[in-house]
């Protein structure tokens, strides 16, 4: 609490005072309840008589500003009315505000130079949107008045039929919500309790690590490698940490690009069925693979309504139409639609209209032939410019679908130094320790090829393999071991 009084001033010192304390009680700096300094502290603080604070503080409480009271010294009051008319009063929220990550603007830094190349979107480039047939069905189902109102709280009726029919289920184990993101948030804040525990695998997407940690539940890491959640090991964690769910991403993982081996699966459903342990199965890449047949989803293999599937049109037609949906035991499904009635009500009719018409006139099968033949052509290209370019040391998973490659750089270099050099010639990279913590997250940059066109692949992954080696002779010339294999790790 800093006063600052001027001694050439006219008006007299104590007046200064209470003038500044005035000011900071009504403006709510000084909120009711805090306790004003001692008089006889304030007092030699600011080199002025006691009396001086003694009459700053009475006319203080003249005005209904502050009380004195007993053992508490003068304790400021909610000021009265009439003193704080006119007075504009800034609302203070409570809660601090989010710092904005810095390595966004790092990328947005990156991507504004002349000729960059983005391997960090985790979307798709706009020319592989199905923009022609959404137009078209748009344009007709808008001419349809009720497509403009509210649809039915689990989702518009033939939406969740044709889910259901292309999943090998029943409508009432289908419920639409806007995106996967809320999928997660509604499954935490109705299945969860604070305090509960959560298995998740390390790394995972970045964006459930913030709905569990705001959820209050207790995050236990899980090791995945090249095929997929380690499921070695994961019984002693369920029995040591008596976890209510694991929350996995069988297929073309985000960010390793990995797939969970099929014994692995069985193991997996095995191992709930023993402990009744709930599996959250995110599936929003299933559909992009470059195998002749999809991986079976552990959904399809699930014996006692263990899993929670989630999948997502984000990654497959478009993530601006906001549309993805669950499929779970009717039970599940019905309390994640009451909660979802209080947080966004319904998701978009004309969205899910749209949608179903997409999926009803084939529309949907033919794009998703077209998308998974580019994204392996986009695919393969990255794997020959990695092979070409990249120098001993580097090594990579070979992803057998979806929009992401992990690569891993030789010891001692971190991706985020690699970022920072690389984005000088304007090539950007997520950084794995983005994706969670350890060793491995740091060595590791996720490299999106759903993104950068086929063109740019080869040119941009040059760029940033001679910004590695660039790295590798700075750490030579100081005196470290190069690294000794490189190539992908099948
Ligand atoms: C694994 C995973 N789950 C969920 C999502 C979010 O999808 P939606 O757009 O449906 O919220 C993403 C998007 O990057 C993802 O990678």
């Amino acid at each position: 609490m800093k006063f600052e009084l001027d001694r050439n001033s006219p008006t007299p010192l104590y007046q200064q005072l209470r003038n500044q304390v005035r000011e900071r009680i009504l403006s709510g700096a000084l909120p009711p309840g805090t306790r004003l300094p001692p008089e006889r502290t304030l007092a030699r603080r600011l080199g002025v008589n006691r009396t001086t604070v003694v009459s700053a503080y009475r006319e203080l409480a003249a005005e209904g500003l502050v009380e004195g009271r007993v053992g508490h010294g003068t304790v400021v009051l909610r000021p009265p009315e009439a003193a704080q008319s006119g007075v504009v009063r800034p609302m203070r929220w409570a809660g601090p505000t989010e710092a904005e990550e810095p390595l966004v603007a790092d990328l947005n830094a990156i991507l504004r130079r002349p000729g960059a190349v983005s391997f960090a979107h985790g979307e798709m480039s706009p020319e592989l949107y199905p923009v022609a047939p959404l137009a078209t069905l748009a344009h007709r189902v808008l001419q349809d008045g009720s497509a403009l109102g509210y649809g039915p709280i689990a989702g518009y009726g033939p939406l969740r039929e044709a889910i259901a029919a292309a999943m090998g289920v029943t409508a009432d184990e289908v419920l639409i919500l806007a995106g996967s993101q809320i999928a997660l948030y509604l499954i935490s804040r109705v299945l969860l309790q604070p305090g509960d525990t959560v298995l998740v695998e390390s790394p995972s997407y970045i964006n459930s690590l913030g709905i569990f940690d705001s959820a209050g539940v207790r995050v236990v890491p899980v090791p995945v490698d090249r095929h997929g959640l380690v499921v070695e090991g994961l019984e002693e964690l369920v029995l040591r940490y008596q976890p209510k769910l694991l929350f996995t991403l069988p297929n073309f993982h985000n960010p390793l690009g990995v797939t969970l081996a099929p014994e692995r699966r069985r193991q997996l459903i095995q191992l709930a069925a023993r402990h009744q342990l709930g599996i959250v199965e995110d599936d929003p890449y299933g559909q992009l693979y470059f195998t002749p047949e999809p991986v079976p989803t552990l959904k399809s293999m699930d014996p006692g309504g263990y899993v929670i599937y989630i999948s997502s049109f984000s990654k497959t037609v478009s993530p601006a139409l906001r549309l993805a949906w669950i499929v779970a035991a009717p039970p599940v499904v019905e309390r994640i639609a009451r909660a979802r009635g209080n947080l966004d009500f319904r998701a978009a009719l004309l969205n899910q209209r749209v949608m179903e018409a997409f999926l009803r006139e084939g529309h949907l099968d033919r794009h998703l032939a077209a998308v998974r033949s580019t994204l392996k052509v986009r695919r393969d290209a990255l794997m020959e410019a990695l092979e070409a370019h990249m120098p001993p040391g580097v090594t990579w998973y070979v992803p057998e679908g979806g929009y992401h490659v992990w690569c891993s750089l030789p010891r001692p270099l971190t991706a985020r130094r690699l970022l920072t050099e690389a984005g000088r010639d304007g090539v950007a990279f997520m950084p794995g320790d983005f994706y969670g913590a350890g060793q491995l997250a740091r060595r590791g940059l996720r490299l999106n090829f759903s993104y950068p066109r086929l063109e740019e692949i080869g040119p941009g992954i040059q760029r940033l393999a001679r910004a590695v080696e660039r790295l590798l002779k700075e750490e030579a010339s100081a005196g470290g071991e190069p690294g000794a294999f490189s190539g992908p790790v099948v």
